[in-house]
Formats: C-alpha cells, sequence, structure tokens
C-alpha cells in the first residue's frame, strides 16, 4: 500500500512539475528560419517604381521563407565577415531589434543565428497600433532601440540616430514588399507604453515604430 501510494506521488509530480517545466522549455526553443534567398526579386529600378504604403491586409500567412527573406532584407546580416548588415546604423551600433509580432507568438529576430527567439507564446499583435488592420494582417515587425548598445550621452543625438537607424530598416521593409507584392506600412500611431509593458521591455529599450507586413487584401 505504502509502495503505491509512492509510485502514485511520484508520477503526480512529473505530471505537475516536470512534464510542464520540460514542455515549456521545448516551447521557448528558438525556431530556426530557413535560409535567406538572396538571388531574387525584382530590379531595383523597377520596385522603386512602385514602392507605397497600403492599409488592406489579407490575413492569409507569410511562409517561413518569405519571413525568413524579410527579416533579411530589413536587418540581415549582408557581410558574415564583419557581421555588418543589410541597413546602416550610426557607429554601427545595430541598436535596433526587431520583434515579429504573429497570431502564433512574439518573437525577437536573431540575425547572426537567422532564428527567431520566442519572446512570449501570446498574439500581441493588437497592442502594436490603434489601427484595425494590425490585429489581422499575419506580421507586424516592432522596431525596438537598445539602448545600451548607443554611445552618445547626447539625448538629441539619441533620437535622432535610433529614429534614422530605425527608417533605413523600415525602407529595406517596403523595398522587400514592393519587388514580392507584399502589402506594407511603418507606423508612429502606437501607444508606446502599453506595447512596452506588454512586450515586458527593459527601461533601456524604446519602441521606435512598428510596421506591418502582409499580402494585400483582394
Ligand atoms: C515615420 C512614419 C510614421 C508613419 N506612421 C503611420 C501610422 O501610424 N499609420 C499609418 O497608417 N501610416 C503611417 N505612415 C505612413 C505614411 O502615412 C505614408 O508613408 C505616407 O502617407 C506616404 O505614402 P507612401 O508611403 O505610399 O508614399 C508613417 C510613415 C512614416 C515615415
Amino acid at each position: 500500500m505504502k509502495k503505491t501510494i509512492t509510485i502514485i506521488a511520484c508520477l503526480v509530480f512529473v505530471a505537475i512539475v516536470i512534464f510542464p517545466a520540460l514542455t515549456s522549455a521545448q516551447e521557448q526553443k528558438p525556431v530556426l528560419l530557413p535560409t535567406p534567398q538572396m538571388d531574387g526579386g525584382k530590379p531595383l529600378m523597377q520596385v522603386l517604381k512602385t514602392r507605397s504604403t497600403s492599409r488592406e491586409f489579407s490575413e492569409e500567412k507569410l511562409s517561413m521563407q518569405v519571413l525568413s527573406n524579410l527579416l533579411w532584407a530589413a536587418f540581415g546580416i549582408n557581410r558574415p565577415d564583419s557581421g555588418k548588415r543589410t541597413a546602416p546604423s550610426a557607429l554601427n551600433w545595430q541598436e535596433i531589434d526587431i520583434y515579429v509580432a504573429t497570431a502564433d507568438a512574439l518573437y525577437l529576430y536573431d540575425a547572426a543565428k537567422n532564428a527567431l527567439n520566442i519572446v512570449m507564446p501570446e498574439d500581441i499583435r493588437a497592442y502594436t497600433g490603434k489601427q484595425g488592420f494590425v490585429k489581422i494582417a499575419p506580421v507586424n515587425l516592432v522596431f525596438v532601440a537598445n539602448l545600451s548598445k548607443v554611445t552618445t550621452k547626447n539625448e538629441n543625438d539619441k533620437i535622432l540616430y535610433t529614429a534614422s537607424d530605425t527608417g533605413f530598416i523600415s525602407q529595406n521593409v517596403y523595398l522587400f514588399c514592393a519587388s514580392e507584392g507584399l502589402a506594407t506600412v511603418v507606423r508612429g500611431y502606437i501607444d508606446k507604453p502599453a506595447l512596452e509593458k506588454k512586450m515586458g521591455l527593459r527601461p533601456d529599450q524604446k519602441v521606435i515604430l512598428s510596421q506591418t507586413v502582409g499580402y494585400p487584401k483582394k
């Protein structure tokens, strides 16, 4: 009888303590992205001819390949020897992090590993902006400045450089979308304190802009 109780207690312990811990550890594993395809796309001048803002999105998801290509175009590593990126940054700070809000989770793009780190397994798209389409579009990128990488002490320069560096990334996203027939809009109309709180950002992390990406509404 005593032995049976001990076995039951062990099973209960495994079910309540160990199994959920293992499951949540598995959930936290980064999602490896497919290798970005760097040989496609339309010629630059044609892309510039069609670059535009659109606010009408279909709910259709982006494939992992398209997401990988998008993130690489946005701010991926294009010179592996130096670790430099597809967009410039002041003093090569590389201080802008790209968070990716989808229906499945909030991720953080890791350019070096070409992976998405899971920040939270929750759909926070609605928090990424005050416009209705953010909830239904498949991807909302959130550009977050990591001020711990910003070495200037001048507060005006901090604002100027983090905003400029975000602009370059955003334009890369615009150009990629124009090339791929995707719709996109960069956005500043965001309740930033609410979003920063929801994302669990540190005081030295600031949301600069967000950018919605998806297929055009048919
Ligand atoms: C810094 C910045 C912030 C913007 N914020 C918003 C926004 O919050 N919501 C929105 O719908 N569009 C936003 N836009 C998009 C502009 O409205 C759009 O770029 C402009 O109307 C010109 O259109 P075009 O991009 O098609 O040339 C923003 C653009 C920039 C550059």
